[in-house]
């Protein structure tokens, strides 16, 4: 047998068959697969259509065929929606007819049993020998609306508009309340797939398949699942450098679950991970179905921003000072207009109108009014979007004019800068928006909803706009000192694995992460190494079994002479045996009273893999949990972000009067600790913390670190 070509044509056969069998076709009223062969034949399918079962002689006007073998020449495209316990003899008959995709509506498989579970995956197998895909199993099907076309082979009675937005649902039910949706926003789609248990044809597929689809410019996406989200971190950034991704948040997994043995994990979850991959490939994640309709009803229409200021004309207040919130909320500005656009509106809007961003045009609508305002305003330097609020005030117009004149302005403004509409009428939005030479103009229900649209268009266009960057590489005897640290400590490391004092120093050493000046002391000479080391100092107690020291009073600070160090000892001793530990000794720091306490740290989800944390740092880090995950390989232009989307980032930038932090000494650690996950993969916790930014240029001090390594039994 032929196997099918890897990329994206390899879906063809799903997507755009020739011919179409439903195998568990039935006239009986509301069966599904009568259903899957009603919609083939009602929507227009350009194709043949066979429908297969034993027990008929008709079916809604076809001929039944009682086996695929029966119709006598290969089909292409075969939907089984025969009970789970013959689904598996179908595809054997699949394979032997020649089929070249497979659609499995039937559920009973991985999603409910372990029997399910193998089944699935030797279907799959077969059916991948032969060079055929598969959709589902456990799925709702999929449609494509090409006017050439027109496959559907789902379950629901919807025909949406034909469009360019390609939909993958991972949820047959939400995918039905999706294509629900896309009719009443009427918004339109090119194709539309469930993809059920994703036992073969994967997101990633999808993806790619989209990628180069001529009729999809946005792609949207309801996942729960990543099954090989290294891939789509490989995949996507490309398609969505040319083609928008919009992603809906999916559920959290066991990982945020799992015992906390570091801060780094402890401030981890699935759904970290998912915001990392989204963030670094480009995808641009929304909480709510509804914000990623608006969002792609946005991105589906009009270019994205140059920039984030927005001007908006309105003509009533109070809509236009929520939108001017929710605008600085997300992100946006809204600048001040051009002197010669502020005299233009002066020469046609009553004395009282609003000039300033934004412009209001006090009650008025009156189509002339609004088509100037946009006009003027969109064509105003200082402006990369406007965005238009219309309230029908008194029944003196026709909101279908208004609509109308908003969508000729549109037109004469350039034509890089997105146009929106909030049309605040409960009777919903005229079609005349869509009239203009310019197509159709987004209306949002509610100015939030252009906000908040508008802000993640900006996101994607600065995403776009950001170089790729480079993620560091450790030359040769770098790699080669730091696999002989690793290999020793996974010889000598003490279970769970945590590396010593020494280890721990010599391997940031090797990294090129410096760290506070320190020594290792038995307790009685710990006086001396204070002496060597200089004051002040801080000790620091170590004990077998002692991990978060600062929960049992294992560090006691700001010790500035002998004298001190010695009582610091006799503290640290009664602490120690209260906590049930024994105290070996003491590791002497050199105490920086300098910088900015940030964490830098790293934690590995089982599905994601390793990711590296950035954020404040200190005792207070998983209470503030101001951080940013990124998956490694984290690249310069990544890491720059992580530092410029922490709350805490006006602390490094001379918050007050306190002096700026050297922000680039931060990010090359971040990096630096990716290059150390990339070669030594056993780091199974990493945490720098608190890590002191100092001054510009004076680089990082690390206070205090804890490594723990993957013992080689466990790898
Ligand atoms: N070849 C062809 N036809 C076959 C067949 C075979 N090997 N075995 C059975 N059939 C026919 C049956 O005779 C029946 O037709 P009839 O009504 O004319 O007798 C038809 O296929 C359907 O079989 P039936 O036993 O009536 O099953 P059903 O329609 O009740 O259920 C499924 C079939 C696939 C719908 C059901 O097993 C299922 O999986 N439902 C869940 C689907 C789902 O929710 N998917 C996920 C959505 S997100």
């Amino acid at each position: 047998m032929n196997k099918q070509p890897a990329g994206p044509r390899g879906l063809d056969p799903l997507f755009r068959p020739a011919s179409v069998a439903v195998v568990g076709a039935s006239q009986k009223p509301n069966s599904i697969g009568g259903a899957i062969l009603g919609n083939l034949i009602r929507d227009g399918y350009s194709g043949r259509i066979y429908a297969v079962n034993p027990n008929a002689e008709t079916i809604k006007g076809l001929a039944a065929h009682p086996t695929l073998a029966a119709i006598g020449h290969p089909v292409d495209l075969v939907v089984i929606a025969v009970p789970a316990r013959f689904v598996e003899s179908v595809v054997d008959d699949c394979i032997a007819t020649g089929a070249r995709g497979i659609v499995i509506i039937t559920s009973g498989f991985a999603e409910s049993s372990e029997e399910g579970r193998r089944t699935e995956k030797r279907i799959i197998a077969k059916a991948r020998a032969a060079g055929i895909r598969t959709v589902g199993p456990n799925c709702m099907g999929l449609l494509n609306t090409d006017a050439k076309i027109r496959l559907n082979v789902t379950f629901t009675p919807i025909w949406p508009p034909t469009g360019n937005i390609g939909i993958l649902s991972q949820s047959g039910a939400l995918g039905l309340t999706i294509l629900d949706h896309v009719r009443e926003l009427n918004l339109g789609i090119s194709s539309f797939i469930s993809v059920g248990n994703k036992a073969d044809v994967s997101g990633n597929d999808l993806i790619e398949y989209w990628a180069d689809d001529p009729n999809t410019d946005v792609i949207l996406l309801y996942l729960e699942s990543f099954g090989n989200p290294r891939k789509f971190g490989r995949i996507v950034p490309r398609v969505a450098r040319k083609k928008p991704i919009v992603a809906v948040k999916a559920g959290r997994s066991a990982a945020g679950r799992r015992a906390a043995s570091s801060h780094s994990a402890a401030l981890a979850s699935m759904d970290v991970a998912v915001d990392a991959l989204f963030e670094q490939s480009g995808v641009l994640r929304t909480d709510t179905l509804e914000s990623m309709f608006d969002v792609a009803a946005l991105l589906a229409t009009q270019p994205l921003p140059a920039g984030p200021r927005v001007g908006v004309i309105s003509n009533a207040g109070g809509p236009a000072i929520l939108l001017a919130d929710a605008c600085e909320a997300e992100g946006l500005k809204l600048p001040e207009l051009a002197p010669e656009t502020i005299n233009s509106l002066r020469e046609f809007l009553p004395p009282h109108a609003g000039f300033q961003n934004p412009v209001d045009l006090v009650g008025s609508d009156q189509p002339e009014d609004f088509h100037r305002a946009v006009q003027m305003v969109g064509n105003d330097p200082n402006v990369d979007a406007v965005i238009v609020v219309f309230i029908p005030p008194l029944l003196t117009t026709r909101p279908e004019d208004v609509a109308a004149a908003i969508a000729r302005a549109a037109s004469e403004i350039p034509a890089d800068r997105p146009v929106l509409n909030v049309f605040l009428s409960s009777r919903g939005t005229p079609a005349m928006l869509g009239a203009g030479p310019r197509g159709r103009i987004p209306s949002f229900r509610y100015p939030e909803n252009a906000a908040i649209s508008l802000a993640a268009s900006y996101r994607l266009s600065q995403w776009r706009r950001r170089p790729e960057g480079q993620a560091l590489k450790f030359p040769e005897p770098t790699v080669a000192r730091i696999r002989a640290i690793i290999e020793s400590a996974q010889a000598t490391a003490a279970e769970p694995g945590w590396l010593s004092a020494d280890q721990t120093g010599e391997l940031l050493d090797a990294t090129g992460i410096s760290m506070a000046k320190a020594e290792l002391s038995p307790v009685e000479s710990a006086p001396h190494a204070a002496d060597r080391l200089g004051y002040p100092v801080v000790l620091k107690a170590i004990a077998p079994g002692l991990v978060h020291k600062s929960d049992v009073g294992g560090v006691v600070l700001d010790l500035e002479n002998a004298e001190e160090v010695r009582d610091a000892i006799t503290q640290l001793k009664s602490r120690m045996t209260k906590a049930g530990l024994k105290l070996e000794g003491v590791l002497v720091q050199r105490q920086i009273d300098s910088g900015i306490e940030m964490i830098v740290g790293t934690v590995t989800d089982p599905v994601f893999g390793p990711l590296v944390v950035c954020g404040m740092g200190g005792v207070h880090v998983e209470v503030l949990k101001d951080v940013a995950f990124r998956l490694t390989p984290v690249r310069d232009a990544d890491a720059k972000d992580m530092i410029a989307g922490l709350k805490s980032l006006p602390l490094l930038r001379g918050y007050r009067g306190s002096p700026l932090a050297d922000e680039q000494a931060l990010a090359s650690t971040i990096m630096k600790v990716s290059a150390l996950i990339e070669v030594a993969p056993e780091i199974v916790d990493l945490d720098l913390n608190p890590l002191m930014v100092l001054e510009p240029g004076k680089g990082i001090v690390v206070a205090d670190a804890r490594i723990r390594v993957q013992s080689k039994a466990d790898g």
